[in-house]
């Protein structure tokens, strides 16, 4: 039988390390929004997994859902933003906690953070599981950080390749043999400074 995880190069997160830093992130949301009801909004698909495991940690709040998709095509570089579904709630006067599986070029973010500011939130918060701060393109800052990823094509816990890999509970280094079959002697080495 075909086992995902024979595709995976090396375990940089590990089941237990994001199920401390959902724990921490969690309880430090419960502390800041303490006497709020703050709308946690997930954006689909990569930041389910993330979101429901924090939000155990937390105390009164409503879950929303949002997905936004961003073409970082070839020609045009351009990296328009669009949203694919959008929430289902007023969020006028509401404090908004974003929550992404990953915060990359950060184009995604900050299109978020201008659409419920523009609709009249009060106040907008970041909680991402990773933060690859290498890849920023436009300005995106994440408040609440589970670890700060260098470039390396990861997956699982959320993330995708090709819509894959998205249920394995730990995050990984994908084989290069799985995406770059031409290229798969390259060895990818990734340095990983664990900053919690
Ligand atoms: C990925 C990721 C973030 C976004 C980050 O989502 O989950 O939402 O891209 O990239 P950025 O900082 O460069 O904008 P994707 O659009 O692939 O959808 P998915 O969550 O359904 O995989
Ligand atoms: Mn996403
Ligand atoms: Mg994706």
């Amino acid at each position: 039988q075909p086992d995902m995880n024979n595709d995976i190069e090396r375990v940089l997160y590990s089941e237990a390390d994001i199920a401390k830093a959902a724990k921490r992130v969690g309880e430090q949301l419960a502390a800041d929004y303490q006497g709020r009801t703050p709308i946690i909004l997930s954006v689909l698909k990569g930041a389910v997994l993330w979101t429901v495991d924090v939000m155990r940690h937390m105390q009164y709040a409503e879950v929303e859902f949002i997905d936004v998709s961003s073409y970082n095509g070839g020609i045009s570089s351009s990296g328009n933003v669009d949203l694919v579904t959008d929430l289902q709630t007023d969020i006028n006067g509401r404090d908004i906690i974003i929550m992404e599986d990953i915060v990359d070029t950060g184009r995604s973010l900050k299109f978020m953070i201008e659409l419920l500011k523009n609709r009249g939130a009060k106040s907008v918060k970041t909680a991402s599981l990773l933060d690859k701060k290498d890849g920023r393109v436009v300005e995106a800052t994440v408040d609440y950080v589970g670890f700060d990823v260098p470039k390396a094509f990861v997956v699982g816990y959320g993330l995708d390749y090709k819509q894959l890999y998205r249920n394995l509970p730990y995050v990984g280094v994908l084989k290069r043999e799985v995406y770059d079959p031409q290229h798969a002697d390259i060895v990818d080495t990734v340095d990983i400074t664990p900053n919690h």
